[in-house]
Parts: structure tokens; C-alpha cells; sequence
């Protein structure tokens, strides 16, 4: 079953206009949320960003949150997902094509589940990446269906036999294609701060509070491209990667090219919040 607007059904029943905003212009909004044994995990900050996505597009929601909370565990729960995802979208509905928006807006709310193993064998063993370009737009903190520099960066990521993107807007890193960035260097944390030029990542905000109650210190600050390649710690944070160590960067790796400590010690903090 899936969810379309407030309504449960089979996906056959799903139709999508032609001139929907969403697929013509990318004109929508989306998240994704993960599922552990049966329960989702952070669905209030997720719909909360949903909230603030939807305001920062002067876009309405079709109903409220309460209701869509509601239908959402429904989703999960008719088709007996115990470890997976939610991915829900909303676009601007569908209206005849003009750039601007349509005089009378009626979004368009889609959700389904799929089964998603955890990534077991990348939070043991940690990814290699390469850094490119953050060719993206100057509102990055709208989690917006608009995704293509997010796509052509994962692809040159996969071409280059590598797992993520780490971007660089004018010498600093941002984030990656699809999670945030975090270094280690003598045992303080750093992450890019939260403004237009990143996602406020869910798993960023856990990892920071894990950080903090762990009494391990961290800044949001910006840092460029040579602390990166000379930090002693990786890592990228995610819903669907969660914690997951960086050993390699352009084929150079990250330190001894084993996960580090502090980030082990998060990962193993993050395993008691999702047990
Ligand atoms: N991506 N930055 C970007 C650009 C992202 O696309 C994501 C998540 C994150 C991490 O956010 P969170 O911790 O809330 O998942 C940061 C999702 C998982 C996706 O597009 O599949």
C-alpha cells in the first residue's frame, strides 16, 4: 500500500498528472525517514523540517501534520515494515505549466515504505569518497526535490568507484551529495554550520547531541578542502548512511585508513538510540 494525499491504496490507483509541478519543474519537497524494529526514528524533526521546507516555498501542506504522523506510522505498519524507510513527497499539485505559481495551489502528497537493510558492512568498515565542486543552488537548506547537482555529484562519486561526493563551495566544504561532512582533528568535531549552504541533516542534530552528552567538543565552523585531507577523523552522517566512517578521500586515505575512535564511540552512542 502507499499513501496518496490522506488516503491509503493500492500504488496501481496512483496517477500523477502530466502537468504536475513536481515533475515539470522539480516545484516540491520531500524526506526521508528510517525505521527501525518497527518504529521510526526522529519523525517529529523530520516533519518539522517538512513544515519549514514547505514555508520556505510558500507551498501548503494538504493537511495537517497530526494527520500525515498518523498516516505515516499507518503506511508502515499495513505493510509490516520492520527495518526501512518512508519516503514521502510533496509537490506543488498540479496546474497548467507557468513558471509562477498557480493562482489556486492543491499539493500533492505521496508516501511509500520499502524493507532497508543497515548499511552494516560501511559503518564497520567505512567508504572512500572524492570532493568535487558544490554546484548546487544558494538554498541548500530546503530539502527540495530539485536534486540534480546533488545526482551528477554521487554519479562522478560512483564513476570514480567511490560512495559519496564531499562538495566545496569556494575552497570550503559543505556537505555531501546526500548526508553532512564531519572532521576529526585533535579531538574536536567540526561541521559545517547550519545555514543556506547545507541540509540541517536529522543524524547531524542526533550526532551533535550525542557529541555533546559524550562531553566530546564540537564546533560549527566552516573548514576548506586541506583540513579535510589532513584531519585525523571522517565522517558522514545520514538517515539512511547513519554514522558512517570515511577512510579514503580521492584515493589518499584518512589517516591510518581505519575508522577512528571518536567516531566509533558516536556510532556506538547512535546504536543505543536506535535499539
Ligand atoms: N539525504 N545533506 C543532504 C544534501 C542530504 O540529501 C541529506 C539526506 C543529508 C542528511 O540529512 P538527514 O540526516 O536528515 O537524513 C544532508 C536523504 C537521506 C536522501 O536524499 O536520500
Amino acid at each position: 500500500m502507499i499513501l496518496v494525499q490522506d488516503q491509503l491504496m493500492d500504488q496501481s490507483e496512483l496517477h500523477i498528472g502530466m502537468e504536475d509541478r513536481g515533475y515539470q519543474f522539480g516545484d516540491g519537497i520531500y524526506e526521508v525517514i528510517r525505521i527501525y524494529k518497527g518504529h521510526f526514528f526522529g519523525i517529529e524533526e523530520h516533519l518539522t523540517r517538512l513544515e519549514r521546507s514547505a514555508k520556505e516555498l510558500q507551498m501548503s501542506l494538504p493537511y495537517s501534520i497530526d494527520l500525515l504522523k498518523q498516516r505515516l506510522i499507518e503506511l508502515a505498519e499495513v505493510n509490516s515494515i520492520h527495518d526501512g524507510q518512508v519516503y514521502l513527497q510533496i509537490t506543488r499539485g498540479v496546474a497548467e505549466r507557468t513558471h509562477h505559481f498557480p493562482d489556486n495551489q492543491k499539493s500533492m502528497l505521496v508516501g511509500y515504505t520499502k524493507e532497508a537493510p543497515r548499511p552494516l558492512q560501511k559503518l564497520r568498515n567505512g567508504i572512500s569518497v572524492i570532493t568535487t565542486e558544490d554546484i548546487r543552488w544558494l538554498r541548500c537548506d530546503i530539502k527540495s526535490l530539485n536534486l540534480l547537482g546533488n545526482v551528477l555529484s554521487k554519479q562522478k562519486a560512483k564513476d570514480a568507484g567511490c560512495d559519496e561526493a564531499i562538495l566545496i563551495r569556494e575552497g570550503t566544504v559543505t556537505e555531501g551529495s546526500s548526508s553532512n561532512v564531519f572532521i576529526v582533528k585533535d579531538g574536536v568535531v567540526k561541521t559545517h554550520p547550519a545555514n543556506n549552504f547545507i541540509l540541517n541533516g536529522i543524524t547531524r542534530n542526533v550526532l551533535l547531541h550525542l557529541a555533546h552528552e559524550a562531553g566530546v567538543e564540537v564546533v560549527e565552523n566552516t573548514f576548506d578542502q586541506s583540513e579535510l585531507m589532513n584531519a585525523d577523523e571522517v565522517f558522514i552522517s545520514s538517515t539512511t548512511m547513519e554514522i558512517t566512517p570515511v577512510v579514503s578521500i580521492n584515493d589518499k586515505t584518512v589517516s591510518n585508513g581505519l575508522p577512528g575512535a571518536i567516531t566509533q564511540l558516536l556510532q556506538a552512542k547512535f546504536e543505543q538510540q536506535i535499539e
